[in-house]
């Protein structure tokens, strides 16, 4: 299982879906999914990051829980079983993802005891931009969700190279300099994938 992961407007979408489709096309059975999931628990957590009813009033450690939980969901509806058929399997966004946003606001021993039942990923491909990059990217897209503002971000982004060094060996964290074209952030990524394929 390989992670992609990093602060919004890195292009860990596209470069997941690069990855996946590259991967495919090598002959290696390979599945594309994403956290937060499109499962129960998934679809309440993105109400609540886009704000709308009462989903947008749950505090962080509230979210917190609902990341974990719907990350277990994920890992029992989608992931395990593309696993055990032998599949590649891509997440965009998991466990760093949720170490490094939600522990801003929320103890992260609190938060890995929550997490402690997923699955650890092979590799946790971390995306790095300058956050004036990822302003960028963002803006080219709409709306701005719950975790967006931009001092918010370059603080995710401070967490985030905390913990590539603190949880580089039990997520596998490697990280990828994501400027430029998606070609050139492409090539790094199989660069860094091939050696660890079967
Ligand atoms: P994102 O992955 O950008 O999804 P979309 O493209 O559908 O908007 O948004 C998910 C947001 O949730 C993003 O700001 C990161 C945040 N997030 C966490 O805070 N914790 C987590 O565990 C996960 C998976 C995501």
């Amino acid at each position: 299982m390989i992670a992609v992961e990093g602060i919004d407007g890195s292009g860990i979408s596209t470069q997941s879906r690069a990855l996946a489709r590259w991967l495919e096309g090598t002959g290696r059975p390979t599945l594309l999914t994403k956290e937060p999931s499109r499962g129960p628990v998934g679809r309440l957590v993105r109400r609540s990051l886009r704000g709308q009813g009462q989903a947008a009033g749950l505090g962080e450690s509230a979210m917190a829980a609902l990341f974990a939980a719907d990350r277990l969901d994920h890992l029992a509806r989608i992931v395990e079983p593309a696993l055990a058929e032998g599949k590649v399997v891509i997440s965009d966004r998991y466990l760093l993802s949720s170490f490094a946003y939600q522990s801003l606001s929320v103890d992260l021993d609190w938060l890995r005891q929550l997490n402690r039942r997923a699955r650890r990923p092979d590799l946790s491909l971390h995306l790095v931009v300058a956050t004036a990059v990822s302003r960028l990217r963002r803006l080219k897209r709409p709306g701005d969700e719950r975790y967006e503002a931009d001092d918010h971000l370059a603080r995710v982004a401070e967490r985030f190279s905390e913990l590539d060094r603190l949880l580089q060996a039990e997520l596998g964290v490697l990280v990828i300099d994501a400027e430029g074209s998606p070609s050139q952030v492409l090539a790094r990524l199989k660069a860094a994938v091939v050696g660890m394929l079967p």
